[in-house]
């Protein structure tokens, strides 16, 4: 009849399994092999203690055919026996090390290795770049990400409907066009210019916004380091000078530097700074467009309604200003082809920049 004959399989399995078992525990009680007192513990919960592997195993008894239940129960005494015997030698191997070293642990191994993190790539370039103009005098300075339109355009030299205002896509707080996420830190400048001590000599770190689509070359946001020196008898010479000796601090000696005329609300006259192209070593690759160069940074002399502005007196005081991003300047100098790695989290990336300096 099917019905008994599946009743015995069924039986018959579970003694089958409960050898099966057995075995299975006594290779794992032999895999136990240490003088470590909280592996004695360990083995003592995982097999001998009230809810152990052991103990658990007799529930197992019920579904076993009474004919077999002595044979069962003798396999299960001889477990149990092996896994007390086991736990007395871990004891006692514990007591034997500690005897013989005075401690239970071997300290002539090896330590685990913590995995520890690593500074972000845009973290180390910003703190370089940070730490070259610091050793030229300047010192750092920091904003708000949340602007309103005085610190971010208008006492910039962007007054309403100025066309400028197009060159950055703004993203506005609630589409009030009060208040912005910051386009760029010369905000943080117009800041420090307005609290009225000279000269000013500042750099100025942080994240800035932008509504630009996402791809290998643009982000919605990125980071900057602007710069703004403010003194009697500023020149342009001094700001080709600072920037020349920052470029080459950062990209080496041997680096190719060149200006060229540009236009800024904020600055006059204007210019960007371009240098040659890290990637094909000024050959022409795709990174620079065939040109050779690649463009660095903006910069140019204050104009002087952002001085009056800010409470500066133009007719006495002149000042220069620069502004970088800083994912360009890691993209360059690291030889990163996409953007949207430094927001991606990918640690097999970010664990590249264990050793960068
Ligand atoms: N603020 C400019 C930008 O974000 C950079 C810049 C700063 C240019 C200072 C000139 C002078 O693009």
């Amino acid at each position: 009849m099917p019905e008994k004959i599946n009743v015995c399989a069924y039986l018959r399995g579970s003694m089958d399994e409960l050898l099966e078992k057995i075995s299975r525990i006594r290779s794992e009680i032999d895999g136990f092999a240490s003088a470590e007192k909280d592996v004695a513990e360990h083995f003592r919960i995982r097999f001998i203690g009230s809810s152990g592997a052991v103990k658990n195993l007799m529930g197992d008894m019920k579904s076993i055919l009474p004919e077999k239940r002595k044979e069962a129960g003798l396999a299960l005494n001889a477990l149990k026996k092996y896994a007390e015997e086991k736990y007395t030698q871990l004891k006692e191997s514990v007591s034997a090390a500690v005897e013989e070293k005075g401690h239970s642990i071997d300290l002539t191994l090896p330590g685990n290795e913590l995995p520890v993190g690593t500074r972000h790539p845009i973290s180390i370039v910003r703190n370089r770049i940070v730490s070259i103009f610091q050793r030229l005098g300047f010192t750092v300075a920091e904003g708000p990400e949340v602007e309103d339109d005085w610190h971010n355009f208008t006492a910039l030299n962007l007054p309403e409907n100025h066309p400028a205002r197009d060159m950055q896509d703004t993203f506005y707080v609630n589409q009030d066009p009060a208040w912005m996420l910051r386009t760029h830190t010369s905000s943080v400048q117009v800041r420090e210019m307005e609290k009225g001590y000279m000269p000013i000599r500042i750099v100025c770190p942080g994240r800035v916004f932008r509504n630009e689509t996402i791809s290998a070359r643009a982000h919605c946001f990125f980071h900057q380091v602007e710069g703004l020196y403010i003194e009697e008898d500023v020149s342009f010479a001094d700001l080709k000078q600072t920037l020349y000796f920052f470029v080459r601090e950062m990209f080496g000696k041997d680096i190719g530097i060149r200006f060229r005329p540009s236009y800024f609300p904020f600055t006059e006259p204007s210019a960007e700074m371009d240098i040659s192209c890290l990637i094909c070593g000024g050959k022409g690759c795709n990174v620079c467009k065939y040109t050779g160069w690649v463009e660095i940074l903006g910069c140019g002399m204050v104009h002087p309604n952002v001085l009056d502005n800010c409470g500066i007196d133009s007719k006495k005081y002149t000042g220069f200003a620069f502004g970088m991003g800083i994912e360009r300047i890691t993209m360059l100098k690291y030889q990163i082809n996409d953007l949207r790695l430094f927001s991606e989290n990918d640690v097999r990336f970010l664990a590249q920049f264990r050793n960068a300096i």
